[in-house]
């Protein structure tokens, strides 16, 4: 099933189901608070179960472009080293306003899941909030009780606050959650260990697929307390990654290997001339690479052009991630990110034509020249400081202080130095957590 099909069920599902169906807000936050960028669909409707507004439908669906780069919900470094984690994706959610409850909620997750995208239910596993003494938390048996009627009961798991206890970042909204993980290993493995021996391990094929919350409580300084609004017990969150979706639905191993990425690893391939899979190293180049200039190409959209502010730095770092490990990996070192954004537009949108393309690619374009310029300069000025400081004295030991010197003064990375300084017969006292806040 292709990722625009995918999309429109669910869409339909909702309509069908009295949902209106919004549009993905800007990908950039505007609110006043110190949250860059909208990273879960919940975001636009915060102030509905905050109480500040009183919302015009009481149940929503809708795909938001998300982006978990910064903040405690980053996942930027999990990105390129599994199989489904990324700096942007979609996120599915439905909503409802003090509506219906957690169970109708579980009910159409399910019916979706299992009728309209035929998710064997032997492959479902659900996790449920077990409840927490400290907090005064009490075990969801109502989401249980419903969850045993549609699908096997040795399914089912409880867990606590960790796995199944949601809180928005930088907002006082929280509340138990219903997660459903898929299982999408091959018969052989699922006969070897049971699946739900699997579930929150950090098993990259059990996917934690759809996360349904119930905004019922909130949270100050760590306090978890009742939300007074009498409707609060019908506030339901939901959200569900349309790339681990279509990873699934796709029978795909990872969600790079789905058509939303294809397009865009095709032409990876054709300008760094490597081949997808047949080397680990060019592989964590190609995911990181279609991953970052998915995000590149989206902030931008926003009218926002690689600099030194917020936003704009979380550009110049995306592209500076992109272009150093293709440097390492591959030696390549010139500009061709924004060769891709073609092909990245496309797979968004079905529109032929947006005239921003043209600067988009033109300010993408003049970012990577800088970058290598600078890159050049700084490695003279490396040069310099390391025959100053060293080479001139006979020293021959250069001390980790100096290493993250130039890594944040310069930019230079770890592995550029290193060259240098193997070249030069210097040693380092390499000690075991040199890399810990030196990137690569
Ligand atoms: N807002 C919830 C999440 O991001 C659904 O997982």
């Amino acid at each position: 099933m292709k990722y625009n099909k995918i999309k429109k069920i669910f869409i339909e599902y909702f309509k069908n189901k009295k949902h209106k169906i919004y549009k993905s807000l800007s990908i950039v936050n505007k609110d006043k608070s110190n949250l860059m960028f909208i990273n879960s669909g919940i975001i636009q409707f915060k102030k509905y179960f905050l109480g500040i507004k009183n919302p015009k439908y009481l149940r929503i669906a809708n795909i938001q472009k998300c982006i978990r780069i910064t903040g405690k919900s980053s996942d930027l470094k999990l990105v390129g080293y599994d199989n489904y984690h990324h700096t942007m994706f979609e996120m599915l959610g439905n909503w409802s306003f003090g509506d219906y409850s957690l169970k109708l909620a579980i009910k159409y997750a399910l019916e979706l899941i299992i009728k309209k995208y035929k998710i064997s239910k032997d492959n479902i596993y659900i996790t449920i909030f077990k409840g927490n003494k400290f907090n005064n938390l009490v075990k969801d048996y109502e989401s249980y009780n419903i969850c045993k009627k549609l699908i096997n009961k040795k399914n089912i798991l409880f867990f606590g606050l960790k796995h199944n206890f949601w809180k928005i970042d930088n907002f006082n909204l929280c509340g138990p959650s219903v997660e459903i993980h898929i299982d999408i290993r091959n018969k052989k493995l699922k006969k070897k260990i049971l699946g739900y021996k699997l579930i929150n391990k950090n098993n990259k094929y059990l996917i934690e697929l759809w996360n349904i919350v119930n905004i019922k409580y909130l949270i100050k300084n760590n306090i978890i307390y009742k939300n007074n609004n009498k409707l609060s017990n019908n506030f339901i969150d939901t959200g569900m990654g349309l790339e681990r979706l279509c990873m699934i639905l796709q029978k795909k191993k990872s969600t790079y290997d789905t058509d939303l990425f294809k397009p865009i690893i095709k032409k990876i391939e054709k300008i760094l001339l490597i081949k997808y899979k047949k080397n680990n190293k060019y592989d964590l180049v190609i995911k990181i690479v279609s991953d970052h200039i998915r995000s590149i190409f989206i902030i931008m959209l926003n009218d926002i052009k690689p600099n030194n502010k917020k936003h704009g730095y979380i550009i110049k770092k995306l592209i500076r991630r992109s272009l150093i490990y293709t440097y390492k990996y591959l030696n390549f070192k010139k500009p061709f990110l924004f060769k891709l954004i073609n092909i990245v537009y496309k797979t968004f949108y079905k529109k032929k034509k947006n005239n921003k393309i043209k600067i988009i690619k033109l300010y993408l374009k003049k970012e990577e020249k800088l970058f290598f310029l600078s890159l050049k300069k700084n490695i003279k000025i490396m040069k310099k400081l390391i025959y100053i400081n060293y080479l001139k004295l006979n020293k021959k030991f250069i001390d980790k202080k100096f290493i993250y010197f130039l890594y944040e003064t310069y930019g230079l990375f770890y592995f550029i130095i290193k060259k240098y300084i193997i070249k030069k017969k210097l040693i380092l006292e390499i000690k075991k957590n040199i890399n810990n806040n030196i990137e690569i």
